[in-house]
């Protein structure tokens, strides 16, 4: 027998746990479904803070400018100030849902500054802004009696009423979402979902990498599981590749060291312990994070080196410590004093530009799919997104997605009756889990080495071909097994992996993240390299 609620909320992240509550607080039954507990997500452990507009001294004009320029002319100028006119409010209200933004001694909040921004603009809860807002949603959450959250559930596949094909139910004409199916991970039995809308807010893709700063859960599962429904799909080819994570020689983790920091004055500088980001942009260590990981990109290979450093020595000790404690303890953990230590960083893959296309309601291509946060393409980023722009356009696209979904349900009838239970293959055989191991660090390991910072038609079309052999195995494996979490996530990463490798070969030109030297301007290639000798 299937659960029918109103809405359901596929992730616990900022964005669905906003869109969550604002959707219930209108009177609607809610189900959070979300595959590990509510807090683990990317948004736990977002650092830098969320960029507004919200002192006196700045104006959302400015902002957009600064969002256009990181975005290299991809930006979606009305998204941009559309989302960005609703920065303040936004910050309203997560405070009234309990977060404590970090405040200057004279009571004023305290705003940081991070790459691209020509103002100090960042609220933030010292280095901890994510854990913060996470925990102060999810508190909400908790005491809402219109949300069930079902954690340890992963959701598997929409239900749409194209592919049931109307069996038994007497459908509206137009395609519409359903329900979905999930898996309980605790019980493995998979159970059907009825709803009359489902928002995805399933976050990134950063796992499909081998080095990112994303924790387990971003395999992408939203954007597969969308894709496979005919949902519109765009700019998968913008991966951010974040600057700044801690090198370690013996682990594949890459713990974040903010932008902030720069932002707060550590500089950059290679093995021979030489500043260098002056070489590549007159805003020097804080230009936007596309220029900066590329330079680091090339310093690196100039030199054969693994990492370069990032210098906090000026900085002080009380303002390491009380600005960015969490950074101070890990370093710390790893025998790294910040006021005599250099910090070994690299860049490792960090966010997803694209993602499932919506309008600035959150709607997708599909009638009653919503999307919103990191999942989602509304062409706030462009070609590569300012920082601390996500966790703002998360909650702003929550809310403008609640007041559609609120219309939608007043339009549509919502229960359209029983749907179809889920076939599972019958095949356990524990012998070939071995090979989806493989294939799982052969996912990462292509896309880390082909389809990186630096791109050539000739990699991608290498990563093509064996992403493809992977998807051929993963489908035969999907039909005949029984489904369980690793294979769901794989068979949804390798999905996402060949989107990122066809839109970077769609795209015949160098924009913003995507970097190909086959289309590099021969021009700019010499301006560069001026440059880089003065
Ligand atoms: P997430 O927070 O990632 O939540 C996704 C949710 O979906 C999770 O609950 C997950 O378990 C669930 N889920 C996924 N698949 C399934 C499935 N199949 N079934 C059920 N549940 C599923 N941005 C900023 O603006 N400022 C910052 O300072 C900043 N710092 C960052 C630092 C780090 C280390 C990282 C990794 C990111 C940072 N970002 C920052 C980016 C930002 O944190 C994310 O873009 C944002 O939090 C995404 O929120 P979300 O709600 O869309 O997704
Ligand atoms: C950081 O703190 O550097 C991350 C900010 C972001 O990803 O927006």
């Amino acid at each position: 027998m299937s659960k029918f609620y109103d809405v359901i909320v596929v992730g616990s992240g900022i964005a669905g746990l906003s869109f969550a509550l604002k959707v219930s607080e209108a009177g609607y039954r809610v189900a959070i479904i979300t595959k590990k507990n509510s807090a683990e997500s990317n948004t736990n452990y977002a650092q830098g803070g969320i960029a507004a507009v919200t002192s006196q001294t700045d104006d959302v004009e400015m902002h957009v400018a600064d969002t256009l320029d990181a975005g290299d002319g991809l930006c979606d100028e009305q998204a941009v100030r559309e989302i960005l006119k609703d920065g303040s409010s936004s910050i309203d209200e997560l405070i009234k849902r309990g977060v404590d933004f970090s405040q200057l001694g004279d009571g004023r909040v305290s705003l940081g500054k991070e790459g691209g921004h020509s103002k100090r603009r960042i609220l933030h809860v010292r280095d901890i802004t994510g854990k913060a807002i996470e925990q102060a949603l999810v508190n909400s959450i908790e005491i809402s009696e219109k949300i069930d959250t079902l954690e340890h559930y992963f959701a598997v596949e929409l239900i749409t009423s194209q592919k049931i094909g109307g069996k038994g139910l007497s459908l509206p004409q137009t395609n519409r979402v359903l329900g979905l199916y999930a898996l309980d991970t605790q019980r493995g039995m998979v159970e059907t979902f009825r709803a009359g809308a489902v928002l995805m807010a399933t976050g990134g893709i950063g796992q499909i990498y081998q080095y990112t700063t994303n924790p387990f859960i971003a395999t992408g599962d939203g954007i597969a599981m969308a894709y496979r429904a005919g949902v519109e799909v765009q700019n998968m080819e913008f991966i951010q590749f974040h600057p700044t994570a801690f090198y370690s020689k013996n682990s594949s983790d890459r713990f974040l060291i903010s932008e902030a920091v720069r932002g707060e004055g550590a500089i950059l500088r290679n093995l021979n312990g030489e500043a260098f980001m002056f070489k590549y942009d007159e805003r020097k260590d804080l230009a936007p994070r596309d220029i900066v990981a590329r330079a680091i990109d090339y310093e690196m290979k100039q030199t054969g080196a693994r990492h370069v450093w990032l210098d906090t020595r000026e900085i002080g000790r009380k303002e390491l410590f009380s600005r960015f404690p969490n950074i101070y303890a890990y370093c710390g953990s790893h025998g790294i004093d910040l006021e005599k230590d250099m910090i070994p960083v690299v860049p490792a893959a960090h966010y997803l530009c694209g993602g499932v296309k919506t309008n600035l309601n959150s709607e997708t291509s599909l009638s009653g799919l919503y999307a919103c946060g990191e999942v989602a393409c509304t062409g706030l980023h462009g070609a590569n997104r300012l920082a601390s722009n996500s966790l703002l356009e998360a909650v702003v696209m929550a809310n403008r997605g609640a007041g559609a979904v609120s219309k939608y349900l007043e339009e549509n009838t919502s229960d359209l009756g029983e749907l179809p239970a889920w076939q599972d293959g019958d095949v356990r055989d524990s012998d070939e889990r071995v090979v989806l191991l493989h294939n799982w660090d052969e996912v990462k390991r292509t896309m880390w080495d082909y389809v990186g910072i630096v791109r050539t038609t000739k990699r991608l079309e290498r990563a093509r071909n064996r992403i493809q052999t992977l998807d051929r195995e993963i489908n035969e494996y999907y039909w005949n097994f029984k489904v369980d979490e690793s294979l769901l996530e794989l068979r949804n990463m390798i999905s996402v992996a060949g989107l990122v490798i066809d839109c970077a070969l769609q795209r015949k030109e160098s924009r913003g993240l995507h970097y190909v030297l086959d289309h590099v301007d021969k021009l700019d290639e010499a301006i560069n390299t001026m440059a880089r000798r003065l």
